[in-house]
C-alpha cells in the first residue's frame, strides 16, 4: 500500500484500507451513508478531525490530489487534499481502487442542507452569486472545471452572503489561459447541471413557488459575465481623466480584488485603461495583516468598516496612532468580548466572524427600535439570548443525501 500525503497523515494509517470503502465498519464512519454519487464517498473521524474519503482509480486520485493542491496554492477556496492511498488489496490479494482523502471543511454547507433548513429568503441569488464568483476566479487562473454544479461545491456563510468552495476537481484542467470558447463551455455545463439540481429541489418541494428553476440556472451567466467584464475588460478613458484610474482601482478593491498591473494603451487614438487583477481577497488580507483574523471576504469587509468606525470614535483626530495599534485595541475592546460571551454549548452554531457580523446586524435593529444607539454589550447579550440558541449547528454539517443524518452528532471535532 502506498500513501502519498500532505502534512501529518499518520492518523489515517489506522483506517481499514484493505476493505472496500462500501464495507467499512459503521464505527469507523461518521454516520451511515445512503445517497448515490458516482463514487463511494464516506466520512471518517480520527482524532477529532473529520475526513472525506472517495474511492476512485489511482490515476484519477493522483490527478485530483494535484489539482486540489494547485488550486489551494493559488488561493482558490477548495477543500484541503490530505492524501491518496493507492495499491490497496484485500487480505486475499484482490486489488481495490485507490482513495482520495480530503479534510471535511468546517462550517461548510452542502446546498441540500441549505435548502432543507432554509433560513434565508434570498438563498437562490446568494448561491448563484457565490458560484459565479468561484467560476470567475477559477477561469482567471486558467482552470476549466468541467463539472461545475451545486453538488460539487460547498458553501460557507460570509456576512449574510455565501462563499463557494470547490469540492470535486476530478474533471478539471489547468491551462495557462482559457479561450472564450473554453470558458463558455464551462458555463454551459454549469447551466445544465444547475437546471437539473434546481428542478430536483423543486420536485422535492424545497423551492419557493416564486423561483423558476430554469431562469435561476440561466442567471448564472449574467452574474458571471458582469463580474468577468468588470475584472478583465479594458475601459476607454480620455487623456485628461486620470482620476478614472483611481476610481477603477477602488471599484476592483471594493469587489475584493487586488490589482497587479495598470496599463494605458492607445487604441485608434483613444486611450484605453487596462487593469490586471492579481488576487481576490483584498479585505481578507488586509484584516489578516492588521488583526491576525482569517475570515471570509465579506466578513472582513464588514469588520474593517467596524474597525474604521471604532477608530474615528476612539481616536482624537489629531493624535497620530498607527492602524495596527487601533486594530489591537479594537480586538480586545470590541471583537473578543463578543466571541468570549458565546457559551461553549452554542459555539458550534456559527463561525466566530459570522456571529460577530450577526451581532452588528442585531445591534442595528435594536438601535432602530430604541431610537438611539444601544451598546455592543447590550446587543451581544440580547443576540445570545434571543437569536443564537435558535440557529441550527453548522460546524459539521454533511450532505443529507449522502448521510443518514444531517449533521455529526458528536461535538469532539476540532478545527
Ligand atoms: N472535504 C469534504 N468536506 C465536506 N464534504 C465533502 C468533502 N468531500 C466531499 N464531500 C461531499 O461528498 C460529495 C461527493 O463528493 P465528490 O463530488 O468529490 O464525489 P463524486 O462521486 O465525484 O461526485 P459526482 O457524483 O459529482 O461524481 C460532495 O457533494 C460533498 O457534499
Ligand atoms: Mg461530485
Amino acid at each position: 500500500m502506498q500513501f502519498t500525503a500532505g502534512p501529518d497523515p499518520t492518523d489515517l494509517l489506522t483506517l481499514p484500507w484493505s476493505t472496500a470503502l462500501e464495507d467499512w465498519p459503521r464505527e469507523k464512519l461518521v454516520s451511515l451513508p445512503r445517497g448515490i454519487s458516482r463514487h463511494v464517498v464516506r466520512f471518517a473521524r480520527i482524532g477529532g478531525l473529520v475526513y472525506a474519503i472517495k474511492e476512485i482509480s489511482a490515476d484519477l486520485a493522483d490527478r485530483e490530489f494535484e489539482l486540489l493542491r494547485t488550486l489551494a496554492r493559488t488561493g482558490i477556496p477548495v477543500v484541503e487534499a490530505v492524501g491518496v492511498v493507492a495499491g490497496r488489496t484485500t487480505p486475499d490479494g484482490e486489488p481495490l481502487d485507490a482513495a482520495l482523502v480530503t479534510k471535511h471543511l468546517r462550517f461548510s454547507l452542502p446546498y441540500r442542507a441549505l435548502f432543507s433548513r432554509r433560513l434565508d429568503p434570498n438563498l437562490e441569488p446568494k448561491l448563484l452569486d457565490a458560484l459565479a464568483e468561484l467560476l470567475v476566479r477559477l477561469h482567471l487562473i486558467g482552470f476549466a472545471w468541467g463539472d461545475c454544479s451545486l453538488s460539487n461545491t460547498l458553501f460557507r456563510r460570509d456576512a449574510g452572503a455565501l462563499a463557494a468552495y470547490l469540492v470535486d476537481a476530478e474533471t478539471g484542467e489547468m491551462r495557462d489561459q482559457l479561450s472564450k470558447g473554453q470558458r463558455m463551455n464551462d458555463l454551459d455545463i454549469a447551466e445544465t447541471n444547475l437546471a437539473g439540481e434546481l428542478l430536483d429541489l423543486q420536485m422535492s418541494g424545497l423551492l419557493p413557488e416564486s423561483v423558476d428553476p430554469l431562469e435561476t440556472a440561466v442567471s448564472v451567466l449574467d452574474r458571471y459575465d458582469s463580474l468577468w467584464r468588470e475584472l478583465t475588460e479594458p475601459q476607454p478613458m480620455h487623456t485628461d481623466e486620470w482620476w478614472q484610474i483611481e476610481r477603477k482601482m477602488r471599484r476592483l478593491n471594493n469587489l475584493g480584488y487586488d490589482v497587479g498591473q495598470i496599463q494605458i494603451n492607445e487604441d485608434n487614438g483613444e486611450m484605453v485603461l487596462e487593469t490586471q487583477v492579481v488576487e481576490a481577497g483584498h479585505h481578507r488580507r488586509k484584516l489578516l495583516e492588521l488583526t491576525g483574523l482569517d475570515v471570509q471576504e465579506n466578513q472582513a469587509r464588514r469588520i474593517l468598516n467596524d474597525l474604521e468606525a471604532y477608530r474615528t470614535q476612539a481616536v482624537m483626530p489629531e493624535t497620530d496612532v498607527d492602524e495596527f495599534t487601533v486594530a489591537r485595541h479594537w480586538l480586545t475592546d470590541v471583537f473578543e468580548p463578543v466571541i468570549e460571551a458565546v457559551p461553549a454549548e452554542l459555539s458550534e452554531r456559527l463561525e466566530p466572524a459570522e456571529i460577530f457580523h450577526e451581532v452588528l446586524e442585531h445591534r442595528w435593529f435594536l438601535s432602530e427600535a430604541a431610537g438611539h444607539e444601544v451598546s455592543m454589550d447590550f446587543a451581544t447579550k440580547s443576540y445570545i439570548e434571543s437569536v443564537l440558541p435558535f440557529r441550527p449547528e453548522e460546524a459539521a454539517l454533511l450532505d443529507p443525501t449522502l448521510m443518514g443524518v444531517g449533521s455529526l452528532d458528536d461535538d469532539s471535532i476540532e478545527e
